[in-house]
């Protein structure tokens, strides 16, 4: 089969023809019919994070199941399903609180070294990104990592829901528990951000102030549902939010994560209030705390992995919302490119109109 492998770290993505082995166990065969690019593809491409190239990257997914290993329990073939990196083993102490991203045993969902890879090139291992591999025509997965969605919803908003959806509305919904009469800062609308807005729009936040540097981020933005814009780059977003809301946010969060801006986050979070740190912008920004200040304001400050969400039941669920057209996905969508275009497809998304890039085309 066809598919964009990275070769080595900073190597762009290229076409290749790899193979793919058949179902064991508990693994679901997947012919791709969307698959999205996020930004942490990119920094996987271009930093260890895990995976040795040669490697197959893409991990917001989505596609049909034409293949199922003998002990797949919870999928058939000819089901729509969007794939979802959190890895979990479903029967750790923390998987059966249902807290699945804090799994103790994630490689489960994994091969292990002395089963035959998934992928190969000319008879060598190819690793699978996030053990998804989804810029590709076919994906093989764990049952685990994926939900089944209804086949009414398009394939491209579907794949989003894997990895930015769930990330943004999750960290709102599952992680702040944001109530309807909170006041939310989302700083950094990019294609996760505005599913934080999507999901402040779904708890019923009575404001919602969106933060970002570009103008057209934040007219998308107001799109979704912003009930105020600050363009950081022209005012200053902690006078502006005490301004808004008098005493601060009760959640902020942060999807940028470059040091200045956590920093500035954390002055605008209101007494009790949280701040949520999603972005990775800059993976060695620190943040500088005064353990004093906290515990008088009595804030919190929180790293939030994959929107803490339970992927069988929260990618069901903003699919049905969407259908009921209650969640905003179509316009996160700004173009629809072929597999052999990821590379370019990653450079466009420096262009502040386009939001999310999702390969569609698979031929
Ligand atoms: N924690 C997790 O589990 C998780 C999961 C998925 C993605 N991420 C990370 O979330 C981040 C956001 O991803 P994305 O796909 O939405 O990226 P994106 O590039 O689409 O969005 C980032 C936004 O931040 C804005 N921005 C940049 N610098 C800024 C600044 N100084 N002040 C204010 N706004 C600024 C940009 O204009 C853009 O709108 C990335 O770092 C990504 O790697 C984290
Ligand atoms: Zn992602
Ligand atoms: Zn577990």
């Amino acid at each position: 089969m066809k598919a964009s492998i990275v070769r080595g770290y900073g190597q762009p993505f290229e076409i290749a023809d790899i193979d793919i082995a058949t179902p064991i166990g508990r693994e679901v065969l997947v012919d791709v019919r969307a698959s999205g690019l996020c930004h942490s593809d990119e920094l996987a491409a271009t930093h260890p994070l895990g995976y040795e190239p040669p490697m197959v990257l893409g991990h917001e997914v989505a596609g049909v199941v034409i293949g199922v290993g003998p002990d797949v329990s919870e999928v058939k073939i000819g089901d729509h399903i969007v794939g979802c990196l959190v890895q979990y083993c479903g029967t750790c102490k923390r998987c059966l609180a249902g807290k699945v991203t804090l799994c103790s045993n994630p490689s489960y969902t994994e091969r292990s070294v002395d089963q035959p890879p998934r992928l190969s090139e000319n008879g060598q291992p190819v690793a699978q990104g996030m053990a998804l591999g989804g810029f590709a025509q076919q994906i093989l997965v764990h049952e685990n990592q994926v939900a089944v969605v209804p086949n009414e919803i398009p394939w491209p908003q579907a794949a989003l829901l894997g990895c930015g959806v769930v990330t943004g509305a999750g960290a709102v919904l599952n992680t702040a528990n944001v109530q309807p009469s909170d006041a939310v800062v989302i700083i950094g609308t990019g294609g996760v951000g505005l599913n934080a807005l999507n999901g402040a729009i779904t708890a019923g936040a009575a404001t919602i102030i969106a933060i970002d540097i570009a103008d057209e981020k934040l007219e998308r933005a107001k799109k979704f549902g912003a009930t105020h814009v600050i363009n950081s780059a022209k005012e200053d977003p902690v006078a502006a939010v005490l301004r808004i809301t008098g005493v601060g946010a009760d959640s902020v969060f942060d999807f940028v994560g470059l040091g200045p801006v956590t920093q500035q986050a954390l002055q605008m979070v209101a007494p009790g209030g949280g701040l949520y740190l999603i972005g990775v912008l800059d993976p060695t920004a620190t943040l500088t705390v005064s353990p004093v200040e906290l515990l008088s304001m009595k804030r919190r400050v929180e790293g939030v992995y994959m929107g803490g969400t339970s992927a069988k039941r929260d990618i069901p669920l903003y699919a049905n919302l969407y259908l009921q057209g209650r969640f905003e996905l179509d316009a996160l969508v700004s173009s629809e490119i072929s597999l052999a275009d990821v590379q370019d497809g990653y450079a466009s998304l420096k262009n502040p109109e386009i939001a999310r890039v999702v390969v569609t085309d698979l031929s």
